[in-house]
């Protein structure tokens, strides 16, 4: 399918939940205000593949990226790692909440599919 529609509401806050798109792991996470404060507050001096959460997310509840490491492709692991967004086993790459990669070695962030919300409860990938 080269959509996929997902209904939001089943995402608890604080929860990733994976998909598969294109056959790739999709991730939607509900961030919880926290976490949402915590990644508008980083700086792009701080990050190596310079990106403003604000530039990464249309709604700041709910991030959504393709969940491939972009250092050799594993599926990263969700409420991990030193920044409690991912953390990929294979090398031990670190992402934030915003998908963003913070330490190991892989060099960009996890990508942003396009995507739309059709109303409050649901979006539409691809
Ligand atoms: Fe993720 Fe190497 S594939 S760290």
């Amino acid at each position: 399918l080269s959509k996929i529609e997902v209904k939001l509401s089943e995402i608890p806050e604080g929860k990733n939940a994976t998909f598969k798109w294109r056959g790739k792991p999709l991730f939607i996470r509900h961030r919880s205000p926290k976490e949402i404060e915590t990644e508008q507050a980083v700086t792009l001096a701080e990050l190596r593949d310079p990106e403003l959460d604000a530039d990464r997310v249309k709604d700041p509840q709910w991030m959504i990226v393709i969940g491939v490491c972009t250092h050799l492709g594993c599926v990263p692991i969700s409420n991990a790692g030193d920044y409690g967004g991912y953390y990929c086993p294979c090398h031990g790459s670190h992402y934030d909440s915003s998908g963003r990669i913070r330490k190991g070695p892989a060099p960009q962030n996890l990508e942003v599919p396009p995507y739309e919300f059709i109303n409050e409860d649901l979006v539409v990938v691809g």
